[in-house]
């Protein structure tokens, strides 16, 4: 399978009417993971680089609730970029793949869905281990 097909891009219902805008994201529906944890991002910008990490447990689903921002999404062989530019969009990252988060527009709050609590030793900060772990290296 492809990078691309791996790490699909989301389209989420919306449910609006004339009084707004309404999205609705159930876990193991319209992503496909129990959502165990959530966290946000803002007041990144233009300048900064975040992610620089991948999990060997951990799940994502990334969306810019708000603003926009990039992410670079690569299996040490495809690379992918993905705008996240709408509210109702979001990109599913699986389990060691590597991602970096930037371009932030300064009103973006990029929020994350994740499949597991948080726990810093199932991450892979340093790319080189990372290819080593994915065997490209
Ligand atoms: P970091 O992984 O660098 O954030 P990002 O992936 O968004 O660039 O996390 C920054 C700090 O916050 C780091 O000390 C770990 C901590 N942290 C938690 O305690 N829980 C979490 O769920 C996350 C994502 C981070």
């Amino acid at each position: 399978m492809s990078l691309k097909e791996m790490c699909k891009v989301l389209h989420f219902g919306d449910l609006g009417d004339e009084r707004g805008k309404l999205v609705v994201i159930e876990g193991g529906q319209a992503i496909p993971f129990d959502i165990q944890r959530v966290f946000y991002i803002y007041e990144s910008d233009a300048t900064v680089v975040r992610g620089q990490h991948a999990n060997r447990e951990s799940e994502f689903v990334l969306i810019n609730v708000a603003g926009k921002s990039k992410v670079r999404i690569t299996d040490g062989r495809e690379e992918i970029i993905v705008e996240l530019d709408r509210p109702m969009m979001g990109v599913y990252i699986p389990k060691m793949i590597w991602k970096d988060m930037y371009d932030f527009s300064s009103d973006s709050v990029l929020l994350v869905l994740a499949s597991t609590h948080y726990d810093g030793s199932e991450y892979i900060r340093d790319y080189d281990e990372y290819l080593k772990e994915i065997g490209v290296k």
